[in-house]
């Protein structure tokens, strides 16, 4: 059976830092407050220009360029967000036209905070299954504009960045070995945006009463956190046949110190196996653990051979787990040339986006 191999990975984090006390100044809050309650010192804000689509598009073209492949080999494109552009169209469409990627179906897939890691088990059993053999795997939030700036219980832990990876079908044993999701409708309400879909229509009153930014019970969605997380961490590493003394580097998804810290505790991991780049970003949702996957490769603490697992939970309540066998070594730096042509292709794809628009627009008109 043919696994889903990592074959590149990329991240976007916008330039804007908002730090701890630029938010005491807003709300009342402290850094010591949030340095010892989250673990959080900043995190970054998208540009009033950038949206979920534009950082998705940059950290993918980072990943095909790591991954020495043209957007035109990709057969699928998945965006995990709960912070799409649009309802509709999905996001994962409008990366799809960004990159000229003319061969790959695309859509979005919601699973909050979790949506990385479920789109990671989807990815691998579509490859697994022959169905595709190469897929773009995108995790990307501008968490920046559905976060209440008044509400100091959520407005500390966001921040605003994408990470993609590129899967590839490669031979057994490397690669994504295991996958483990789940989820509990019943925990829905305990993290929420209430307002903007069909139960509650945008409208004067979802406005007034600020309906349109997340919601949540952050003691509980604690509690949550700190019981499931070990929970899948175990039974993933058992479906995969390894224990965790295989384990090379633990990815959690990036949401509160603490709730990192209860987790090493329980599953019993000495911490130096343990990524997290929490103090920087923030929880970054689905994007938290595709940007810090790639920032563990940058940084050299991913080599070939090694077992990575990374873990998400979130709003649903829903949770998963990924156990991969690194198989990638870092690729040689590109060439000036290549990421010349690069560049003239991607501004190609997006003339011939504009060029199709058009054919449509005349096509429509001509037949009205
Ligand atoms: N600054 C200062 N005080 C704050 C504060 C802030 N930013 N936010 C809350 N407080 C206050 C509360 O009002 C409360 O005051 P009170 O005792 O007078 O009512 C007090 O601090 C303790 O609040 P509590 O909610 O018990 O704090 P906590 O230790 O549970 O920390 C969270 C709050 C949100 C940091 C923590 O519950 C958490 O991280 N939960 C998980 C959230 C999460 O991960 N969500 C995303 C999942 S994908």
């Amino acid at each position: 059976m043919p696994r889903a191999h990592v074959a590149g990975w990329g991240k976007y984090i916008p330039q804007r830092v908002l730090t701890n006390d630029d938010l005491s100044r807003m709300v009342d809050t402290s850094d010591a407050w949030i340095v010892a309650r989250t673990g959080i010192r900043e995190r970054r804000i998208a540009g009033e220009e950038e949206t979920t689509a534009t950082m998705a598009v940059q950290a993918a073209r980072q990943a095909l360029e790591v991954a020495r492949i043209g957007p035109e080999k990709v057969d699928l494109i998945i965006v995990a967000t709960a912070t799409p552009d649009y309802f509709f169209p999905s996001t994962a469409c409008l990366v799809q036209k960004a990159l000229g990627a003319n061969r790959a179906a695309a859509f979005d897939l919601a699973a909050g905070c979790t949506g990385f890691v479920y789109a990671l088990g989807v990815a691998a059993a579509m490859v697994e299954s022959g169905a595709v053999q190469t897929v773009l795997v995108i995790g990307a939030e501008t968490l920046s504009r559905i976060t209440d700036w008044a509400d100091r219980n959520t407005c500390v832990l966001f921040g605003d960045g994408a990470g993609a990876v590129v899967l590839r079908a490669g031979p057994d044993g490397g690669g994504i070995l295991a996958t483990v999701l789940g989820a509990d409708g019943s925990g829905g309400d305990l993290l929420i945006l209430p307002g903007g879909g069909s139960r509650h229509p945008a409208s004067h009153r979802t406005v007034a009463e600020r309906m349109h930014f997340i919601r949540m019970q952050g003691r509980d969605v604690f509690r949550f956190a700190v019981r499931v997380v070990p929970t899948v961490t175990r039974q993933a590493l058992e479906r995969s046949g390894l224990s965790l003394d295989d384990v090379a580097l633990f990815i959690p998804h990036q949401a509160n110190g603490r709730i990192i810290e209860s987790v090493v505790r329980d599953v019993k991991l000495p911490p130096g196996k343990v990524y997290s780049n929490l103090e920087r970003y923030g929880n970054t949702s689905a994007a938290s653990i595709p940007i810090a996957l790639c920032e563990a490769v940058e940084k050299e603490r991913l080599k070939p051979g090694d077992v990575v697992v990374c873990v998400g939970f979130g709003a649903g309540l829903t949770w998963g787990a990924t156990v991969l066998r690194w198989t990638y070594p870092q690729p040689a730096p590109v060439p000036v040339w290549r990421r010349f042509l690069r560049r003239l292709r991607y501004a190609l794809a997006a003339l011939r986006s504009w060029l199709r628009r058009l054919w449509w627009r005349v096509f429509f008109v001509g037949r009205g």
